[in-house]
């Protein structure tokens, strides 16, 4: 019988002075957890995708910038701020499609730049300020859990891509964040998890962390949700995103469009389930966002065994962008927002953009 506190999967912490992940290349196989306590390892293990999922990867990278903070010894504040800038660059560098990345980094560079005293003080504010951002996380998930759940009746099914889950967030999770609050309201949900080629972390991550709550889930190849749909089978759809632009376009795991025009074509409802933090209002529409491409290995090999033939060229972008047209709603931790989404996505923008764009 396991005790609460080891049923609760925290992905990313910080344990006595250290930063402790779980190591998600190792699932589902073994739940093992890496220690870092040294900053550049933090970029490394975004990068390596030791740590994956957009919320996950903020809330690491702000609690890498207060370690680096605190092995920084510095004669004088310049100094030190001239070194954060550099180790911000480097974990800014780390990916380049999750927002959540860029908004944690440039949250903890205000806390550089604007804490008055003296340099203790800011690596005081840092440690704090990164805390701050891993609770706020877990609780914008029970928000978008509260709030998501509503859309789902006792008996659904529910068809979900990659994950956003408790492993791509701090804990609890975006898009499962809302299954397992209607779970919680005694609704029994069945997931359809799609395998989510080519790191499957639909089948490799969202599977093991559902299995291991106790939800009913059954992976599918990313290539069978069609059939179910046509079937019946799938009340909707609920996936996680990685970029929001102002006009409700959405980066998140290659494969998200192909589910969103199957959901379309077979009138299925398709929920994007985010923190605000996921939304760049800085971008008109999708086709702003960076797209990460990563290695062909990725492609080419299924658990380092090669399954192509040796050499062929490979096309590997990490993420799609789900046109706002195919949304039919954003669940996030400030309530649930509908089309039109140029205009209702914009009550979620933080006041201080929306003063400078009024004045
Ligand atoms: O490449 P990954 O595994 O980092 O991609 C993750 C996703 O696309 C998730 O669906 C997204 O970050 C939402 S996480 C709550």
């Amino acid at each position: 019988m396991k005790t609460e506190s080891e049923k609760i999967l925290q992905t990313v912490a910080w344990d006595r002075g250290k930063i402790r992940l779980i190591d998600q290349t190792a699932l589902p196989d073994k739940l093992d957890y890496v220690e870092i306590s040294d900053w550049r390892e933090v970029a490394q293990a975004i990068r390596t995708m030791v740590v994956r999922g957009a919320p996950a990867i903020g809330c690491t990278a702000a609690l890498g910038l207060a370690l680096g903070a605190r092995g920084i010894i510095a004669e004088s504040r310049a100094k030190f701020e001239s070194r954060m800038d550099q180790m911000a660059g480097v974990l800014r560098a780390s990916r380049p499609t999750a927002v959540n990345l860029f908004w944690a980094v440039d949250r903890m560079m205000r806390v550089v730049h604007e804490t008055e005293g003296n340099i203790v003080d800011i690596k005081d504010a840092l440690i704090n300020e990164a805390l701050t951002m891993l609770a706020e996380d877990i609780e914008s998930n029970r928000r978008m859990g509260h709030y998501g759940a509503e859309l789902l009746q006792d008996g659904d099914t529910v068809l979900t891509h990659c994950n956003a889950g408790a492993l791509a967030t701090v804990a609890y999770g975006t898009a499962l964040g809302v299954i397992r609050a209607a779970m919680e309201q005694n609704k029994q949900i069945h997931v359809y998890a799609d395998e989510t080629r080519p790191r499957m972390q639909g089948m490799k991550l969202t599977a093991w962390e559902l299995d291991r709550d106790g939800i009913p889930v059954t992976v599918i190849t990313d290539s069978m949700a069609a059939v179910l749909m046509r079937q019946g089978k799938i009340n909707c759809a609920i996936v996680g995103a990685d970029r929001i632009a102002s006009n409700g376009d959405t980066a998140n795991k290659i494969g998200t469009y192909n589910a969103a025009v199957m959901a379309k074509f077979h009138n299925v409802k398709f929920y994007v389930a985010a923190p605000v933090s996921t939304f760049d209002f800085t971008l008109p529409s999708g086709e702003h966002i960076p797209i990460e491409e990563r290695e062909s290995v990725e492609v080419t090999h299924i658990e380092g065994i090669r399954v192509a033939p040796a050499g062929i060229p490979v096309w590997n972008p990490a993420f799609d962008i789900t046109p706002h047209e195919l949304i039919s709603g954003f669940i996030t931790e400030k309530g649930i927002i509908y089309p039109p989404f140029e205009q209702n996505l914009a009550r979620l923008r933080p006041e201080r953009d929306r003063q400078a764009i009024s004045a």
